[in-house]
């Protein structure tokens, strides 16, 4: 039996199948660091890793047991593709199945930090709420405002939907690529433009060719009225940029899911109460992680059959 090993506990029944087709190991000390994912490419034929394992370049040195890393994520910015390929271990990813969930944390980060939910929320539990105010808490329309999405991959597209069908948007974007959607949506030039709308939200993949795309500069193109909300990736943002704008007041709040070095969050960025803050939520309903694991295993279970895996990336 193929040597099989799962960096994280997921899905049981996703594991289950797993232990009839491969000798599993569940490793359950946290992330792997660069040196227990050198050896786990030493000790398995397959590896199901997923955001926070560090599989950079180095890692794929010398002679390696492993030959296929499916990882749970449709992100794999933690996984250096090209090294892999060139050490003949081949990377999949779990597209499609996360795009809904994903989108929906996008919604929930627009309307929560446009209606500062999180403020609410704190005042309601801390006992400071004096009862209903007509200046109480005053926050930003969403219905009829614009959104510039950056990046219009599947969940931009599927953000962008959500704001035009669900709250009547007008949707503007940025992407590399020339792309043409089923519903209305304008593309724009430059990145300064889609910034420069009500609501920006940050889509794209990570990786080296989007890493703080969204600079000091690109935040400066935003009004100051402006709503920044990411559920790409941290690094796709200077977040100590981010951070100034929203304590200056240069733009008005933000909503984030992820972070330059997660779990870290700074604290001038906790400190923010124009911030709502969540914990890369972006895939986590159980019916999405359940069909990301099984999506990775798939791709698993093709490799070992001499298959192409159908979500490689290499
Ligand atoms: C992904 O799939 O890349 C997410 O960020 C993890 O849920």
């Amino acid at each position: 039996m193929k040597k099989l090993l799962i960096t994280r506990d997921i899905a049981a029944p996703v594991i289950a199948q797993a232990r009839d087709l491969f000798d599993v190991t569940v490793h359950d000390g946290g992330a792997l660091d660069a040196t227990a994912s050198a050896q786990a490419l030493r000790d398995y034929d397959a590896i199901l890793p997923t955001l926070g394992d560090d599989f950079a370049a180095p890692v794929f040195d010398g002679d390696l047991r492993c030959k296929m890393l499916g990882n749970f994520g449709v992100g794999y910015n933690h996984i250096d593709a090209a090294a892999a390929r060139a050490a003949g271990v081949t990377v999949s990813n779990t597209p499609d199945v996360l795009t809904d969930a994903t989108a929906d944390i996008g919604l929930t980060l627009i309307l929560a930090s446009a209606r500062r939910a999180g403020e609410g929320e704190r005042m309601v539990r801390s006992g400071a709420w004096g009862g209903f105010g007509p200046k109480n808490l005053l926050g930003t329309h969403v219905t009829g405002k614009t959104v510039g999405i950056i990046g219009m991959g599947r969940i931009g597209q599927a953000v962008a939907r959500r704001c035009h069908f669900g709250f009547a948007m007008e949707v503007v974007f940025f992407n590399r690529s020339a792309k043409s959607v089923d519903f209305p949506a304008r593309q724009v030039d430059t990145l300064a433009e889609a910034m420069g709308a009500d609501f920006v939200v940050v889509t794209t993949p990570g990786g080296a060719e989007t890493t703080r795309l969204i600079d000091k500069d690109a935040l400066a193109a935003m009004k100051s009225s402006g709503i920044f909300v990411n559920i790409s990736r941290g690094e796709v943002v200077d977040e100590a940029a981010l951070i100034d704008a929203l304590a200056s007041g240069a733009i008005t709040a933000a909503g984030l899911d992820v972070y330059e070095n997660e779990p870290h969050v700074p604290d001038r960025l906790r400190a923010l109460e124009n911030c709502v803050l969540l914990p890369h939520l972006g895939s986590a309903t159980a019916e999405t992680r359940q069909a990301m694991g099984q999506m990775a295993l798939d791709n698993i279970i093709a490799w070992a059959r001499g298959e192409a895996p159908p979500q490689a990336v290499n």
